[in-house]
């Protein structure tokens, strides 16, 4: 064969059968090939194992897949390109025209969009309620037929503590499908509840270092696979080295969220003695009103803590320029701790009396924790604190 063909035809290079590698390759590899049509078609019905075409799976997914769904306690995982395409992946998946989605002012704001705006468009209906509201959640289960209740524990950026058991058994009784963003508490966190699907965006624990998005959707396999097909037309599939870096961001996923669970208590627990800051929400202050619920329910209190500042939004802002450590950026779980003043999180498309139920006031303050050491971190806010005020 010439040059020109041999570029396009490698050499195949096998390990022996004793012979593994640590870490397992990156099966960077848009296509995979059978040696005959009859395989190939055995593996188009399902008669055969085996990977066709990377829109639909993956070796190097598959890995990280079974990974996330043992830690989450499950059979099934799907991967996604980001968070918000596992979200709007479930829902487009399980939701049909006519049907009623219960979600929370307290939600991240992308997933109220999708189900208000976009879903809105295509017949599904939702009823928006507050996380703590739940004898209206019981009032509206009992009133209307819901299909769905899109919810999230702890939530972003107050960090209430939804009871998670209370939603679920409501749920079961009136015949809804639960779907929770754990996100903030992690892949690690509320296994053992009776939630019918969760997802994440792996850009944050899993990830962990602030260099890849993805996203997934965990449930059990016989959900997941009828999922699987509808992803492959719908297309928001990760890349193999995506999927690699999070494998790898999985290996130190414990300590990081140790460290980093350690490091925010002792900021909520210094932030809660300062004189320009109001209120201090972290689920593992003892005076924080999801405490007791959050020490029941959750393996940790998580990385996030958020505070309003005396001075509202000029205050936030010049609080937040006025830190060295924390950069002013979104997302949140990686190494490097992350400010988000007051004027970028105000939910501002919600009616008044929706805003209120947020609990997000024109102080409040979310700080992602990061690795950084204890001290430099304090004395970064303490100083910021003053000159917010200044
Ligand atoms: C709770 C929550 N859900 C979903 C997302 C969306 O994740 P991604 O940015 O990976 O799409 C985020 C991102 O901040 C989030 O905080």
């Amino acid at each position: 064969m010439k040059k020109r063909t041999r570029v396009t035809h490698l050499p195949d290079v096998a390990l022996p059968p004793d012979n593994r590698a640590l870490v397992a390759p990156i099966y960077q590899s848009v296509k995979f090939s059978f040696d005959d049509v009859a395989e190939t078609e055995r593996y188009f019905h399902a008669r055969r194992a085996g990977y066709y075409y990377s829109r639909v799976s993956n070796p190097t997914l598959r890995q990280l897949e079974l990974a996330l769904a043992d830690l989450q306690g499950r059979d099934g995982c799907l991967l996604t390109a980001s968070g918000m395409a596992a979200v709007s992946a479930s829902l487009l998946s399980l939701l049909r025209q006519g049907d009623r989605v219960v979600h929370f002012a307290e939600m991240y704001q992308p997933t109220r969009t999708l189900i208000r705006r976009v879903l809105g468009r295509f017949g599904v209906t939702s009823t928006l309620l507050s996380i703590d509201d739940l004898a209206g959640l019981e009032r509206t289960l009992a009133e209307t037929s819901v299909r769905l209740i899109a919810f999230e524990s702890p939530t972003n950026p107050v960090l209430k503590v939804a009871d998670i058991e209370r939603i679920t058994a409501l749920a079961r009784r009136h015949g809804a499908l639960t779907l929770l963003d754990n996100t903030l508490a992690g892949v690690h966190s509320h296994g053992h509840y009776d939630i019918d699907l969760f997802v994440h965006s792996l850009t944050k624990y899993v990830s962990g270092h602030g260099d890849v998005m993805g996203g997934a959707v965990i449930a059990r396999a016989e959900l997941i696979e009828s999922m699987r097909a509808e992803l492959g037309v719908l297309g928001p599939t990760l890349d193999p080295h995506a999927a690699f870096l999070m494998l790898r961001g999985l290996r130190s996923y414990f300590v990081r969220r140790d460290a980093q669970c350690r490091n925010a208590q002792r900021i909520a627990e210094f932030l809660s003695g300062q004189p320009y800051v109001e209120r201090v929400r972290y689920p593992g202050l003892a005076s924080d009103p999801g405490h007791e619920l959050a020490a029941r329910q959750m393996e940790d209190f998580g990385t996030i803590v958020s505070f309003d500042i005396a001075g509202g939004l000029a205050a936030g802002s010049r609080f937040a320029e006025a830190l060295r450590l924390f950069a002013i950026a979104a997302s949140l779980g990686s190494t490097e701790s992350l400010v988000v003043a007051p004027a970028m999180q105000q939910p501002r498309e919600l009616a008044p009396e929706q805003q209120a139920w947020s609990d997000i006031t024109p102080g409040t303050v979310r700080l992602s924790i990061g690795l950084e050491d204890i001290d430099d971190l304090i004395a970064d806010l303490e100083q910021a604190l003053a000159q917010g005020q200044a």
